[in-house]
């Protein structure tokens, strides 16, 4: 079956054509990255513009790779909701013309199963479920236990901000640019996660001592303790370094600190992430774990959740009995990682299959910024 996958829910026009669910015959991605750089951050109508002028060269170009015309298409798998609604409007409004204008059955996807599904991608293996899956974003920080195709349960969500977002406020503040998780990631390597201690959100509940730490998350007091410790931190240096006059000096010890700040500040968040994921995982008895959203492209918290497996303990949890049985997967290629209309299809693929006769009725999907229920 193929499958013409749309996405438009926040700074990237995507469009793919994929067959059968999982084998990639184009994933076109027309990034916005370098608009919203200006601003640092992303615009939500300058976004949904964007969207508008490139939609339709991004899909005549994914149909293009994929070497099929629209007649060739099975059916149109689009973004519904979360997301921007002005960029959502974009996706749906073009996903609907074509399903009328071609008769084409058309299936609206929420974004964050996108997200589950981009561990389906370009690969044969079968997956075992359970799964637990952690689909970390700018926008989005979900827990997911998936039993079954389409048969999901949210474990855990951001009570604040998702991590993503968090990645991006603490580069603005060190003044890495946008988007921050790249370049937070890129100057940690030359920097000490130990330097500082940033807090932890553990969210534990009295309730259940058992489960002492709880699957929700929030960065918000994070992202305030690094807001005021680093400006604290790059002030005192400043100030130091003024009073040798030395202003190469002073430029090389700047860059140090925002490297121990930037790895002190990526150790707090992927700490809790992975041991949230690792917890979940143990306490559901999965047999895979997946992380994936654009975070999951992040090389410290793929080696924090690998090393934990690989050795059998987490450094907080203590030993992990089910780690030998477990497979740990992240979506195939980076491309997966971050928004793309591959993982829109793969996931519309899925839930076809679940009920084929019912998605004829175009006329009632509506783009939606809050979605409630990941069906
Ligand atoms: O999934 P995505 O493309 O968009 C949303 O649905 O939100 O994720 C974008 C987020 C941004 O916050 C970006 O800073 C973050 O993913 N990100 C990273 C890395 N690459 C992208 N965060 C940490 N480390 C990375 N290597
Ligand atoms: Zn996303």
């Amino acid at each position: 079956m193929l499958i013409l996958g749309i996405e438009t829910s926040c700074d990237e026009t995507a469009a793919s054509v994929i067959l059968d669910g999982r084998k990639v015959l184009s994933n076109v991605i027309a990034s916005q990255i370098d608009l919203h750089a200006l601003t640092g951050g992303v615009v939500p109508e300058v976004a949904a513009r964007e969207h508008a002028v490139k939609i339709i060269p991004v899909i005549h170009q994914s149909l293009k790779e994929a070497n099929v015309g629209l007649d060739d298409i099975d059916a149109i798998a689009v973004t519904q909701g979360p997301g921007l609604i002005g960029c959502l409007l974009v996706g749906v409004t073009t996903a609907k013309t074509i399903a009328l204008a071609k008769q084409k059955p058309l299936i609206p996807v929420n974004h964050i199963v996108g997200h589950l599904y981009s561990s389906w991608l370009s690969h044969d293996e079968t997956i075992q479920f359970p799964v637990v899956s952690l689909t970390v974003s700018g926008g989005h920080n979900e827990l997911v236990l998936i039993r079954d195709h389409y048969d999901f349960e949210v474990l855990g969500e951001t009570l604040d901000d998702a991590a993503g977002e968090a990645y991006d406020k603490a580069a603005r503040l060190l003044g890495l640019g946008y988007p921050g998780g790249p370049a937070i990631s890129k100057r940690a390597l030359k920097g000490n996660p130990h330097a500082y201690h940033f807090p932890r959100a553990w969210l534990e509940t009295k309730k259940n001592p058992k489960n002492w730490i709880n699957f929700h998350f929030s960065f918000s007091g994070l992202k305030t303790a690094f807001k005021n410790g680093s400006s604290i931190f790059l002030n005192a240096e400043n100030d130091s370094k003024i009073s040798l006059n030395k202003n190469q000096v002073r430029r090389k010890h700047k860059k140090d600190l925002t490297a121990d700040l930037a790895a002190s500040f990526q150790h707090a968040v992927n700490e809790v992430l992975s041991t949230k994921l690792l917890n979940a995982a143990q306490q559901y008895k999965a047999r895979e774990i997946h992380l994936v959203g654009g975070v999951s492209a992040n090389q410290d918290l793929r080696y924090k959740i690998e090393h934990a497996l690989r050795n059998g303990k987490s450094d907080i949890l203590g030993p992990l009995a089910f780690s030998r049985h477990v497979t740990f997967r992240t979506p195939r290629d980076l491309s997966y990682c971050t928004d793309n209309a591959a993982m829109i299809a793969a996931a519309g693929y899925f839930k076809y299959q679940k009920n084929p006769s019912n998605f004829h009725q175009w006329r009632n999907i509506a783009a939606t910024t809050n979605f409630e229920h990941l069906f």
